[in-house]
């Protein structure tokens, strides 16, 4: 039997499999889904200094290759979260990653000194949110010197914790953003958020099918553009790599491993399948690894011929 049990940043997950942030939001919810079997560890939904509203209803649609979802970043600030999370904290045996997102630059450091009061195991930043270009403009991800910038703001005041910097795929080239990002010090990427925005239109009613209109894309159709993102990020940094973007079953996790990520997060597929999920998913490697003898998760990494 392999050993499921993943070091990342000093930290080890009991397996590789992590709940991607924007899925679960109540304290109710990551509990429940931190005790199911399989969950390596659970990220929240990303926070803001102060509390945000979202946008309008309907969040999130499905379509035939995926989902289309505009949540609008809604949270209940950083000072609810932070209790929040503290409570999770105690009932739960597996990494938290707290997620944070910030509208302006200067927010960051406040931001990020107020969530390591929570004492989580990693900081992600999501710097990369396409769903709220009209209150700030185009994600920080999008720019090299903007995204070294934000993971500077966080490292100079957060010392202790992991801090793993989000990447959009929205750009010519995330090589770039990587390399940035890793000489600004973050500990880790994790790639990729959602896609686009895209829109869905319900033709009978010719009604946008989001309250917002526009939103990211998620789910099996952006496999192969995270795989890619994945790739050209492990050939290009030293840091690890948490790599996401349609991962629905045992394969898909190890084809992300294959591609350079040594974590893997699962996202919409706990939209379509529930918590259980996260088992299928290490069964169905573990079976595959026997059928395609491959010795551990270690070994498979950034081997694509
Ligand atoms: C949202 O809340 O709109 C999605 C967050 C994200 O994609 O980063």
């Amino acid at each position: 039997m392999h050993n499921l049990k993943t070091c990342f940043c000093g930290i080890t997950f009991p397996t590789p499999l992590i709940l991607a942030s924007g899925i679960v939001h109540t304290p109710a919810a990551f509990m429940a889904l931190a005790s199911q079997k399989g969950v390596g560890g659970i990220t929240w939904k990303s926070i803001s200094l102060k509390p945000r509203a979202g946008h309008p209803l309907p969040v999130v649609t499905p379509y035939s290759a995926g989902f289309i979802n505009s949540v609008g970043l809604k949270n209940p600030g950083v000072k609810q979260a932070v209790k929040e999370i503290r409570e999770v904290k105690k009932h739960i045996k597996i990494p938290l990653l707290a997620s944070i997102v910030a509208f302006q630059m200067s927010e960051f450091p406040q931001l990020a000194t107020e969530i390591a009061k929570a004492a989580p195991d990693l900081i992600e930043l999501n710097l990369s949110c396409p769903n709220v270009d009209d209150e700030i403009g185009r994600p920080f991800s999008t720019d090299p010197l903007l995204s070294a910038l934000a993971v500077q703001e966080v490292k100079r005041v957060v010392k202790h914790i992991p801090v793993i910097a989000k990447l959009t795929p929205n750009v010519v080239d995330i090589k770039e953003i990587a390399k940035a990002v890793e000489n600004a010090g973050a500990d880790a990427i994790s790639a990729i958020n959602t896609v686009g925005p895209g829109l869905l239109i319900d033709a009978k009613t010719r009604k946008a099918k989001l309250g917002n209109k526009i939103g990211g894309i998620s789910g099996p159709s952006i496999k192969p553009l995270a795989l890619r993102c994945v790739w050209d990020i492990a050939k290009t940094v030293k840091i690890p790599i948490l790599g996401m973007g349609g991962v629905n079953n045992g394969e898909d996790a190890l084809e992300m491993m294959m591609a350079g990520a040594t974590l893997v997060g699962i996202g919409s597929a706990v939209f379509g399948k529930g918590f259980g999920i996260f088992d299928q998913i290490n069964q169905q490697m573990l079976d595959l690894m026997k059928i395609y003898e491959i010795a551990s998760f270690a070994s498979i990494k950034l081997s694509i011929k």
